[in-house]
């Protein structure tokens, strides 16, 4: 049987729907007991050298951090001297983000909001970040978000993105999605989502994105660099 794509309305009714609800509950909840991992810079950016670098070469301003949970990464490109928005929906985050952007002297602004629902007009970025964002969204709320930041990220702009490839034996309890995401149904993740991203997955994100590079990192870890060709 032929998988349907989802379309605007079938996603902006997903969005309502209490499986994307209890996602995002999850979220709320991580943040108050991160991962240890989350504080190992080196190890979630091995390649932020070679990012700076790029932004660097193509004279970005503004950047996106789209999922900046609590701004890690904005930081770093604020210290930099970009003007950088962080966005994320666990209001624990952005409140940490908060905190510490009062105790930093470069200024972020950071947006507790949805990132499948964004308030920003059309090319407001000529850069947006999205790190490991798109594996713990569904495979059609991804492509809804990639064709969204289209007119959020200006014409000619860059999408720098990582995504974690984690192996499906490492779960135990879940559902399946039609566009084969799982549910996880563990305690300690429920109602987490989680697709599973080979490379010709990743393409087929960015299908309307003209994807500059596309690196496998030594530890499981995609970079993609991806260009907004459109003028829409
Ligand atoms: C694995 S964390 C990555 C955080 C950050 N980008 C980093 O690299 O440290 C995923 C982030 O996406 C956020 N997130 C998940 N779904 C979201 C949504 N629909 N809208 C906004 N943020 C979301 C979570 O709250 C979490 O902060």
């Amino acid at each position: 049987m032929k998988k349907k794509v989802l379309d605007h309305q079938d996603s902006l009714d997903f969005l309502n729907s209490s499986i994307y609800a209890n996602s995002t509950q999850y979220w709320q909840n991580y943040w108050l007991n991160p991962l240890p991992l989350v504080n190992q810079f080196e190890y979630r950016y091995p390649d932020f050298n070679d990012i700076k670098t790029l932004f660097k070469s193509i004279r970005v301003k503004n950047i996106l951090d789209i999922g900046c949970g609590n701004g890690a990464i904005s930081f770093e490109l604020a210290r930099l001297n970009y003007k950088v928005t962080g966005i994320d929906v666990s209001p624990v985050a952005i409140s940490q983000a908060c905190g510490k952007s009062s105790n930093d002297e470069f200024d972020v602004d950071f947006d507790c909001g949805d990132v499948l629902d964004m308030p920003y007009p059309y090319g407001s970025f000529d850069a947006g970040l999205a790190f490991y964002i798109f594996e713990f969204l569904t495979f059609d709320l991804a492509s809804y978000l990639v064709n969204q930041l289209k007119s959020i990220i200006m014409p000619g702009g860059l999408l720098v993105s990582s995504i974690s490839t984690i192996d499906r034996d490492k779960f135990l309890n879940y559902e399946v999605l039609p566009d084969d995401t799982l549910i996880l149904k563990d305690e300690n993740q429920q109602g987490m989502f989680y697709h599973f991203y080979t490379e010709a997955k990743i393409l087929s994100l960015f299908i309307n994105w003209q994807v500059k590079e596309i690196t496998r990192l030594d530890n499981d870890k995609y970079l993609i660099v991806a260009r907004n060709f459109s003028n829409n």
